[in-house]
């Protein structure tokens, strides 16, 4: 499953990124409020989301005191002089306020009468290539299985639904994927297809006409999962890290790196992953960059943590 155990001070991660997350949540919750954030109207889900923005903001006024405080029935966010009534009845409110206090997407998954857990809320303002209301109320199984996620059935179902099934509040879990985007698009990638369209974005219907490799994006997630101590809802909360792979390829080892991670992926991998749109041009730029840190010296310091 590519899971780690995450320290509980890192559960939720900032950077000096924080303010173009947030305002580029802000603008797309205003442009489609019900369309980034939805909720089961059910006693447990209605708790989930309450309860998601409670343990956000004592998360958060813990963690980062300067930024977070709570004082007077308001969360304070000192950075974007935002303040949120804090607590909040409302489910959606409550998730929204929760999702732009954060870099993260958040999704609630909640064990139903199946047995299965289905994703039964979210505040999801930067997916890149799927959205809320496709995925709303699927199972754990059938969200990857419809997203063509590699092997799932064969190598990862039994697994994870065990894994959901044994949970406990503290022992949260970490995972981190990668894709390779054609666009520049951190809430949505254009190039899969339009953001306020039917059609389900794909690689089978991507346009990669004319690719130049400056507009080629690395797109990381870092998603964590915890079970949440009163309603037992599990939260995942997917952080994106998102940049040009020309500057992902300034830092030393990461192009000879990435090409070689992309080299080992199989058939299927490759698939899922439209290694055919980007590879001609992608690989041969991250080998030139990889020749070039050999030639200067670069890659003679010891290499750092590469989580992938
Ligand atoms: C232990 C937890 C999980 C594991 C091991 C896991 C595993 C995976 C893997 C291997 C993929 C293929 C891309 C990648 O490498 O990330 C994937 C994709 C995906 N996962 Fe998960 N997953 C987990 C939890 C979840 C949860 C809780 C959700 C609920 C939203 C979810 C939603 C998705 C979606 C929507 C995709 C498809 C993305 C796309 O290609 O459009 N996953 N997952």
């Amino acid at each position: 499953m590519g899971i780690r155990k995450v320290d509980w001070d890192h559960l939720i991660e900032m950077d000096a990124n924080f303010m173009r997350y947030h305002d580029l949540k802000a603008q797309e919750l205003q442009k489609d409020f019900n369309g980034h954030v939805q909720y089961l109207d059910n006693p447990t889900v209605r708790d989930a989301c309450i309860e998601t923005y409670e343990e956000i903001t004592m998360y958060l006024t813990r963690r980062y005191p300067k930024v977070f405080q709570l004082k007077g029935g308001f969360v304070h966010n000192v950075a974007t002089g935002e303040q949120f009534a804090f607590p909040e009845a409302d489910p959606a409110q409550a998730l929204a306020h929760a999702a732009l206090m954060v870099q993260d997407d958040l999704v609630l998954m909640v064990e139903e009468e199946d047995g299965q857990y289905h994703l039964d809320a979210g505040a999801v303002c930067l997916p890149g290539f799927w959205r809320l209301r496709e995925k709303y109320r699927m199972s754990l199984d059938t969200l990857h299985i419809e997203a063509g996620v590699p092997h799932y059935q064969e190598k990862l179902m039994k697994s994870m639904n065990r894994f959901f099934k044994t949970m406990t509040p503290d022992k949260p879990v970490v995972r981190n994927n990668f894709f390779i985007q054609l666009d520049d698009g951190l809430h949505w990638s254009h190039r899969m297809g339009a953001q306020d369209g039917t059609d389900v974005a794909s690689w089978a219907k991507s346009d990669s006409s004319n690719l130049g490799v400056e507009e080629i994006h690395f797109r990381s997630e870092r998603q964590t999962l915890r079970r949440l101590p009163r309603s037992k809802a599990l939260l995942f909360t997917i952080r994106t890290y998102f940049e040009p792979v020309s500057v992902v390829a300034q830092e030393p080892h990461i192009p000879g790196r990435l090409a070689e991670a992309i080299r080992q992926w199989d058939d299927t991998v490759s698939t899922y992953k439209g290694k055919k749109h980007w590879e001609h041009i992608l690989l041969p730029y991250l080998d030139e960059q990889h020749r070039l840190q050999v030639e200067n010296g670069l890659l003679e310091k010891e290499e750092g943590e590469f989580p992938f």
